[in-house]
C-alpha cells in the first residue's frame, strides 16, 4: 500500500504538491490525471524517491519514503519498476540487454540460466519474442514501450509506476499497452500507477482516479463517479464539458444513468406519462471498463419542471438542473 499524507512540494518558490493526501491498495491499478504541470511527474518521483518532498509523509507498506535513508530508499526503488513517455532505452544495446540492464545494475548475474529463462519470459510477455536481438531503433514506439515495460519488470518489483506512458503512442496502439499493463496487473499482482493527462487512459484500465490540478487533490474516487457527473468546475473544463450549447429557453435537467441499462426507457416513458414534449439537448454515453454510464440533458417547458422532476425521482434517476449560469459559459 502507498499511504501520502499531505505531501507539500516546492521548487523554489513555487509550490508544485500542496498537501497531497492518497491511498493506493495493493493490486489496484490507480490513475492520477490532470492538465499539464499540475504536479503528477513530481508526485510520482517523490513517491519513488527520486526526489525529495518537503513536508508531510509517503509511506510503502509502511516503510517511510525519505531522502536521508537512502539504504531503505534503495531497497524501495527496487520494488519500483518505471516507465516513461520517452521509453528511455539504450541505443546500443538490443532488446534483451537492455532488459537485462536493471540486474546488471543492481549487481545480479545476468548469464545464469535462471537469468535468462527470467529475461526470455519477460520477453515473451510483453509479445517481443522474435524482437530479443533487435536495436531500439528498429522497433516502433509500442514495442519500445514493450521493451520499457519488460525491463521495469525485471527485477521482479511490486509497483509499476507509468509516467504519461502512452502519451507519446496512437489511440489503437495506446490501447494494447494498456491492456498489458492489465494483464500484469492482473497475472502478476502488481500495483499499477499511471500518471497521464488522458482521459481514455483512466477509462479503460483504472479502478481508481485522483484527479491532480494545481497541486491539489480535487477530486478521488471510482472514474465514472468522477467523470460521468463532475462536480467541480475544474474537472468539467478538463472534459470540454461547459455544456455552453444548451439552449437557454426552458429548463435544462441533466440526468445521469449508472450503468445498469435500465433507466433509458424511463425517458420515453416520461413523455407518455407526462404527456408532454421535451428535446434532447445533449447526451453523452461513456464506456468504463465494463460498463456504459451515460448522461443526458433533456430541456423541458419552465412549467414542467416540478412535474418532470418528480417524475424522476419516483423513478430513482439522479437528476440535476443546470443553472442559467453555466449554459452561459460563466
Ligand atoms: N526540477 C524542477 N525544477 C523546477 N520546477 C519544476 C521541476 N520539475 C517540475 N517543475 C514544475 O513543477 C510543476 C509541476 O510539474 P510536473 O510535476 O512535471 O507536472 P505534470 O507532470 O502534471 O505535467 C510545473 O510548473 C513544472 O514546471
Ligand atoms: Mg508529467
Amino acid at each position: 500500500m502507498v499511504e501520502i499524507d499531505n505531501v507539500r512540494k516546492s521548487f523554489q518558490d513555487l509550490e508544485v504538491l500542496k498537501g497531497i493526501s492518497l491511498k493506493i491498495r495493493d493490486h489496484e491499478i490507480y490513475g492520477i490525471i490532470g492538465q499539464s504541470g499540475a504536479g503528477k511527474s513530481t508526485l510520482l518521483r517523490c513517491i519513488n524517491g527520486l526526489e525529495p518532498y518537503d513536508y508531510g509523509t509517503i509511506r510503502v507498506d509502511g516503510k517511510k519514503v525519505s531522502a536521508t535513508d537512502k539504504r531503505t530508499l534503495r531497497e524501495l526503488q527496487k520494488q519500483m519498476g518505471m516507465i516513461f513517455q520517452g521509453f528511455n532505452l539504450l541505443e546500443r544495446l538490443n532488446v534483451y540487454d537492455n532488459i537485462a540492464l536493471p540486474m546488471k545494475f543492481w549487481g545480479k548475474k545476468t548469464n545464469t540460466p535462471e537469468a535468462k529463462e527470467k529475461i526470455l519470459n519477460l520477453i515473451k510477455l510483453v509479445g517481443l519474442e522474435d524482437k530479443a536481438g533487435a536495436r531500439p531503433r528498429e522497433l516502433s514506439g509500442g514495442q519500445k514501450q514493450r521493451v520499457a515495460i519488460a525491463r521495469a519488470l525485471v527485477l521482479e518489483p511490486r509497483f509499476l509506476l507509468c509516467d504519461e506512458a502512452t502519451s507519446a503512442l496512437d489511440p489503437e496502439i495506446t490501447k494494447g499497452i494498456l491492456s498489458l499493463l492489465q494483464r500484469i496487473n492482473q497475472e502478476l499482482g502488481i500495483t499499477v500507477i499511471i500518471v497521464t493527462h488522458q482521459m481514455e487512459v483512466v477509462k479503460q484500465i483504472c479502478r481508481r482516479v485522483a484527479f491532480l490540478s494545481n497541486g491539489v487533490v480535487l477530486a478521488e474516487g471510482r472514474p465514472e463517479e468522477l467523470f460521468v457527473k463532475p462536480e467541480r468546475r475544474e474537472i468539467r473544463e478538463f472534459l470540454h464539458e461547459e455544456s455552453a450549447l444548451l439552449p437557454s429557453d426552458g429548463i435544462n435537467i441533466q440526468l445521469f444513468f449508472t450503468g445498469k441499462g435500465s433507466e433509458e426507457p424511463v425517458v420515453t416513458q416520461m413523455a407518455r406519462e407526462l404527456d408532454t414534449n421535451f428535446s434532447i439537448s445533449w447526451a453523452k454515453l461513456e464506456d468504463f471498463r465494463k460498463n456504459v454510464y451515460g448522461s443526458l440533458v433533456i430541456t423541458v417547458k419552465e412549467e414542467d419542471k416540478l412535474r418532470v422532476t418528480e417524475f424522476l425521482d419516483k423513478k430513482g434517476v439522479t437528476w440535476e438542473v443546470i443553472e442559467k449560469a453555466v449554459v452561459d459559459g460563466k
